[in-house]
């Protein structure tokens, strides 16, 4: 999304009130991480931007933190501050940090073999788990979410022979180029902060609003597309929910055009052991999943329905021999493979995901009363065991709207307040996430904290 600061919807706090705190804040944090300040200078003289993900620098303190060790819910920072954590690597570590059972399955492998380019058993109970769990019958694996996307993209070009792809507005699915169109004034714009694009996305890229059936029917009506790429719920920016019967008549627009519908589920998961398409009986034609599939280790997943496997079957048979442009070395290699077999059966159980939901409502009702007690216009939305708050008075129902209701500055001194004091959210919108580790005392840590900020920020003055 493209947004100007003079865009952004009201929040109910002054920029004077932000920039006065943010400056303290700012203070405090410089104060209490000695250690992280003189790891962060040491990294500076050989990473690129001081940080080893350029990216890593947006998290708005005035250095970065430096991690000593996470277990659990928690991390510990280099200065020896615990911190409940409702980042969770965003979503990596939905199921904790270092869970003992992935722990255990990667010391037990890590005797037998990292990596072969070869099958083994792990890989077809996998495969099997995942069919029975997803309702998808054919798996393929990747490394990231992000590859996976691309893979299922090449797949489907292929077998369809069509090339246009529909997202929805202000989505994101990795760093898979082909999805960086945003609308801008209703026009379909190349993001301008992608770096190095050589091609024109707006060629095969078209961009609709969520929840614009309207939209998407006039994107579909050529009879080009070959897919769209969509979040169930978008997550990433912000979060904006499906309205009622969206997806079933989406579903039924797709299938009328001959498009395939890809369900990006590397968030969502959030829903169940089984995601949120099966819990809302949605029937996408491939489906992702990523980030925690292997209870933090790197590895992705995307499944194909019974009706589109045969066609990416017989479109790499109809192939000339040679590079397919899709996977890698390292992909499906064998800690990965015990990696996701123990994440599935022992960690993405049903009584793991009823604590995190539980836990999850009680965070989303104490953010919505203490928003209330303060009387602020923002929202709360909760998908599983995620939740976001965002500041506009009701939940958004596009990317447009959701854009404009982000505030940088605003998220930066929640942020920066919430980790001065022992909570760690994640960075770049106002989501937390909890995780089978989680417990009470964290969650009303995290309220608690959050209420300070807010009676803090709005008593503010440039003097304080
Ligand atoms: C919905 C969604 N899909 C895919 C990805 C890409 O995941 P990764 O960065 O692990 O490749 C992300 C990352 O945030 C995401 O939010």
């Amino acid at each position: 999304m493209q947004t100007t600061p003079s865009n952004h919807t009201a929040t109910g706090i002054s920029q004077h009130q932000i920039t006065a705190l943010l400056a303290r804040e700012r203070h405090l944090y410089d104060e209490r991480n000695p250690k992280s300040r003189s790891q962060a200078a040491r990294a500076a003289q050989h990473l690129l931007f001081g940080v080893p993900l350029h990216w890593m620098n947006d998290w708005g303190t005035p250095f970065a933190l430096q991690v000593a060790t996470a277990q659990g819910a928690h991390l510990t920072d280099l200065d020896g501050h615990t911190l409940a954590d409702f980042c969770l690597g965003d979503t990596g570590a939905m199921f904790g940090h270092s869970p003992p059972a992935v722990a255990q399955a990667l010391a037990e492998q890590a005797s037998r073999g990292y990596t072969t380019m070869l099958a083994s058993e792990d890989a077809a109970v996998v495969a099997e788990t995942l069919a029975q769990r997803f309702g998808l019958p054919m798996w393929q694996f990747a490394m990231t979410a992000t590859d996976a996307n691309r893979f299922v993209l090449r797949w489907i070009r292929a077998a369809t022979q069509r090339k246009v792809l529909i997202v929805f507005n202000g989505c994101y699915h990795g760093t898979v180029e082909d999805v960086f169109v945003d609308l801008l004034d209703g026009q379909p714009v190349q993001r301008n902060s992608l770096l190095g694009q050589v091609h024109d996305l707006t060629q095969t890229t078209r961009v609709v609003e969520f929840n614009d059936l309207k939209a998407l029917e006039a994107a579909l009506a050529p009879g080009d597309v070959a897919c769209v790429l969509a979040e169930p719920v978008m997550t990433n920016i912000g979060m904006v929910l499906p309205q009622a019967g969206f997806w079933k008549q989406a579903q039924a627009l797709i299938r009328r055009f001959g498009a395939m519908l890809v369900m990006d589920e590397t968030h969502t998961i959030s829903s169940g052991p089984s995601g949120y398409c099966q819990a809302h009986g949605l029937t996408p034609d491939a489906l992702v999943l990523g980030k925690p599939l292997g209870g933090g280790v790197p590895c992705a997943a995307y499944g194909f329905s019974a009706e589109l496997a045969p066609r990416v079957v017989a479109a790499k048979h109809n192939a000339p021999p040679g590079h397919s442009g899709i996977g890698t070395t390292l992909s499906a290699n064998l800690l990965a493979m015990a990696a996701m077999r123990v994440t599935l059966t022992q960690l993405m159980t049903e009584a793991n995901f009823l604590h995190m939901h539980a836990l999850a409502a009680t965070l989303s009702t104490g953010l919505r009363a203490c928003i209330k007690r303060h009387h602020l216009p923002w929202c709360v939305t909760q998908v599983g065991a995620r939740t976001e708050f965002q500041f506009c008075a009701t939940a958004p129902i596009n990317g447009t709207q959701a854009g404009l209701a982000m505030n940088p500055d605003l998220e930066h001194v929640i942020h920066l307040y919430l980790l001065n004091r022992g909570v760690l959210i994640t960075p770049f919108h106002n989501m937390m996430l909890v995780c089978p580790d989680t417990t009470e005392e964290d969650v009303s840590r995290l309220l608690q904290v959050f209420d300070a900020a807010l009676s803090t920020l709005l008593h503010t003055g440039p003097d304080e």
